[in-house]
């Protein structure tokens, strides 16, 4: 598949999952926009896939906004946006403050949603455009693998998909939400004992943590010029642990 003279916007682009996606998006031919928090692992992947990078902290409105702008002017208009950045949260319902609900809501959604916002008059405009966003199978379980501010924000990437997929299904621009599970990360590399992932894997039916280079063949596959009749849809990379 070739993006050549396409641009995109990948969030969270220095996570485990942002950096295998933007690498793709790259590797295919796309000017890549990468949005992450201010720092070196930011910084090193903008050098190794020679692409402008941007230190925008999702959690402040008003500086994604600035932030938006700011990628827009650069790109000239995004076609392709992966709204992929989030933080996890393992509180229950009791355990959960407000703060740490605004928090993550702010993070996994709020910033989804501006940037969206933002980039979407021109992808109307251009009649093309994919919108890929990451929600998790926390939302599909309830919360199974996470806490309840977590789910619920993921949950509400969905119906931020469903919204915007229906909203524009006529001007030849896309939604579509991936709702991944155990994707092998540092989280899993570096913060369980072997033995806790063992304890993990053994609850996975395909018997193994997702790669991230899995996840960005589904972002790929939605972002490609084929997948058009594809809008409103929730891919689930969960290894076999639910089907709906
Ligand atoms: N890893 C999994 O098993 C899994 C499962 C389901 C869903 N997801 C979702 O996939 C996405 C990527 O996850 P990952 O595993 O790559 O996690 P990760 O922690 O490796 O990456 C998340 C990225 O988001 C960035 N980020 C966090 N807060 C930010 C902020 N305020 N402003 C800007 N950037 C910020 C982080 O710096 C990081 O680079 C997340 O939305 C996550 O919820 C992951």
């Amino acid at each position: 598949m070739t993006l050549t003279g396409k641009t995109a916007v990948v969030t969270g682009a220095a996570g485990a999952i942002g950096t295998a996606v933007a690498g793709a998006l790259a590797a295919a031919g796309a000017r890549v926009a990468l949005i992450d928090l201010e720092g070196p692992p930011l910084a090193a992947l903008a050098g190794r896939l020679v692409s402008p990078a941007f230190g925008i902290d999702l959690a402040d409105p008003a500086m994604v906004r600035q932030g938006a702008a700011r990628v827009l002017d650069d790109l000239g208009r995004v076609d392709i946006l992966v709204n992929n950045a989030g933080v996890l949260s393992n509180a229950k319902m009791a355990a959960t403050s407000l703060e740490e609900w605004h928090r993550v809501q702010a993070i996994n959604v709020d910033a989804a949603f501006l940037l969206a916002q933002t980039f979407l008059p021109a992808m109307r405009a251009a009649r093309w455009g994919r919108i890929i966003n990451m929600s998790s199978y926390a939302a599909k379980s309830g919360g199974l693998t996470a806490g309840t501010a977590y789910s619920v924000s993921k949950t509400a990437m969905i119906g931020l998909t469903f919204s915007i997929a229906r909203e524009v299904a006529g001007e030849g621009v896309t939604a579509n939400a991936i709702a991944p599970a155990y994707v092998m990360s540092p989280m899993v590399s570096e913060q369980l004992t072997p033995a806790q992932q063992e304890a993990q894997r053994a609850a996975i039916p395909v018997g193994r943590f997702c790669d991230p280079a899995e996840v960005a063949h589904a972002v790929m596959f939605l972002a490609s010029p084929l997948a058009g009749f594809i809008t409103g849809e929730v891919i689930d990379m969960n290894g076999g642990m639910h089907f709906d």
